[in-house]
């Protein structure tokens, strides 16, 4: 099988047929660079919390079958240039934005809970991802129709609320999640990628508390494990000065094993499936 590109947590394979085959990897990611160090099980966890949600939400979608453990073999689809992001809260680069005065709200505070949730989009295929209007999209780029995009929109924010329901039900507060959509050969859209914790945003509902920076469920351990070994600080001296990041540390055999634990725990509560 050629491998068509390796994401920071997916292996692309070309499967054939026009078809692709998504590998789930162990890799894990804190502060944008990928550890020297694996999580067991991780890409297991990954590969049938989407399945999970593909089967659950009812939405056209692009999965075609799961090879377990890790693996899942998907319809290649021509993908939206737009990446569709919905907010039920503020943070992240939309608190970013409305502190400089980017985007007007009425609260400000952050992590907040926005008043609807908010359909945000951004770019897709360009260097870094950057927020953008219908306007830009269906009269400028002509990426989309009006139509197009108001279906987007609308699926979008639905399927957050869907996913923020599962969520609610298990402990859990989805901050935001992104979508990505494509269009198979009849120009019939469905929803493409995958859905987890790469891809969304999750706070511990027990714990959440507006006004202040907020845990992820999913990578804490292995955040607060970089700052207390002193490596957070380095990578921002290292940024701060156009420096290449510096090599992470290999993570503790302690980290590891409750990393692996957290990702089995949020599969079995949003599931409520045995891992
Ligand atoms: N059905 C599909 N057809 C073609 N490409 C897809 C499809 N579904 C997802 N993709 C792409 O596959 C890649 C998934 O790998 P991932 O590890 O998430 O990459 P990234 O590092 O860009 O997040 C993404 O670039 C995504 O846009
Ligand atoms: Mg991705």
């Amino acid at each position: 099988m050629q491998l068509i590109r390796k994401g920071k947590v997916k292996d692309l394979y070309d499967y054939g047929n026009e078809q692709l085959l998504f590998e789930f990897s162990n890799r894990v990611s804190a502060f944008d660079v990928i550890m020297p160090s694996e999580i067991p099980k991780k890409g297991e966890v990954l590969c049938r919390l989407g399945e999970f949600f593909f089967k659950t939400l009812n939405v056209p979608n692009h999965m075609l079958e799961v090879v377990r453990p890790n693996r899942m073999v998907v319809k290649k689809l021509d993908l939206i240039p737009m990446e569709c992001v919905v907010r039920g809260y503020l943070y992240g680069s939309l608190y970013e934005r409305v502190k400089n005065g980017e985007v007007k709200l009425d609260n400000t505070i952050l992590a907040s809970k926005l008043s609807e949730p908010m359909f945000d989009p951004t770019t897709k295929f360009e260097k870094k991802d950057r927020p953008v209007t219908k306007d830009e999209v269906v009269d400028d780029k002509k990426w989309l129709t009006g139509e197009e995009y108001e279906w987007l929109r609308n699926k979008s924010i639905e399927l957050y609320k869907k996913i923020s329901q599962i969520a609610d039900k298990a402990g859990f507060i989805v901050a935001d999640i992104k979508f990505e959509f494509g269009k198979d050969e009849n120009g019939d859209i469905l929803l493409a990628d995958s859905i987890g914790p790469d891809e969304f945003r999750m706070w511990d509902k027990t714990k959440y508390e507006a006004g202040k920076s907020q845990k992820a469920f999913d990578k804490q351990l292995v955040r607060d494990w970089l700052i207390a070994v002193g490596y957070k600080d380095a990578l921002d001296r290292a940024r701060k000065e156009g420096r290449d990041a510096p090599k992470p540390p290999l993570l503790s055999e302690d980290i590891i094993k409750k990393t692996t634990d957290t990702y089995t725990y949020v599969f079995e509560k949003l599931t409520g499936e045995k891992f």
